[in-house]
């Protein structure tokens, strides 16, 4: 299978998000990538349901919505029905994960965990086989526009490593500073989802820059 590519709409022009949407709609994405911060979990703060409700309102792909959030169990119901498709959030924010992970299931979505960059992989062993999708953070989450960490490139082998023995459709997404200088590595250490803010919306041609990052040669 081809690997995902998943625009940021954090990056996107707010003034005219409904235009950032259609050439996202139009472009060779396949998700949208929304990120969601409580000013608690991180330091910043972006959106949250009324923004939602408005992307799903034009979008014509999944919505992959990540929730940088304290105790994100609270809002997961009011997630799905403001139209997330596959619901992120992090493993340093859920004390009962396993429940988290099972609720977003129950209510028909994908459900995936982060890791920052100073959690193990290794601490997903038990919770892998129950998981549609794992999101390796590849800058500390927060911002758009920051610099990529190297050491995830290690982190996205050893979960795929675990992957092939505990759940092999996972689908293994990377979020930060991702760029058509590091997407090749990443694709080749076992990753097969990218989340791109930065890079796609500060280009020339965002529509280009999505097919250029869809279309890379890994051969
Ligand atoms: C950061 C967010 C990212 C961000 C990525 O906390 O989770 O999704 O939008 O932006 P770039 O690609 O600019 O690093
Ligand atoms: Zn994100």
């Amino acid at each position: 299978m081809k690997h995902i590519i998943a625009p940021s709409i954090l990056s996107a022009d707010f003034a005219n998000l409904q235009r950032d949407i259609e050439m996202i709609n139009t472009s060779e994405a396949d998700w949208f990538h929304v990120d969601v911060m409580d000013g608690a979990f991180v330091p910043n703060i972006s959106f949250g349901f009324p923004v939602l409700e408005a992307v799903k309102k034009y979008a014509t792909k999944p919505l992959d919505v990540h929730l940088m959030v304290v105790k994100p169990q609270r809002f997961i119901e009011r997630f799905v029905h403001a139209g997330a498709d596959i619901i992120t959030v992090h493993y340093e924010a859920c004390v009962h994960l396993h429940r988290t992970i099972q609720t977003i299931k129950e209510l028909g979505c994908k459900a995936s965990v982060a890791l920052n960059p100073s959690t193990p992989v290794s601490l997903l062993k038990d919770i892998l086989v129950d998981l549609d999708m794992v999101l390796i953070m590849s800058v500390n989450p927060g911002f758009g526009g920051q610099q990529f960490i190297p050491q995830s490139l290690n982190k996205i082998a050893e979960l795929r490593k675990m992957a092939n023995e505990i759940n092999p459709n996972l689908i293994i997404e990377v979020d930060g500073g991702i760029g058509i200088s590091n997407i090749e590595s990443l694709i080749k250490a076992g990753a097969n989802a990218f989340v791109a803010g930065n890079a796609i919306f500060a280009a020339p041609n965002p529509t280009q820059m999505i097919a250029d990052l869809k279309n890379v040669d890994v051969s």
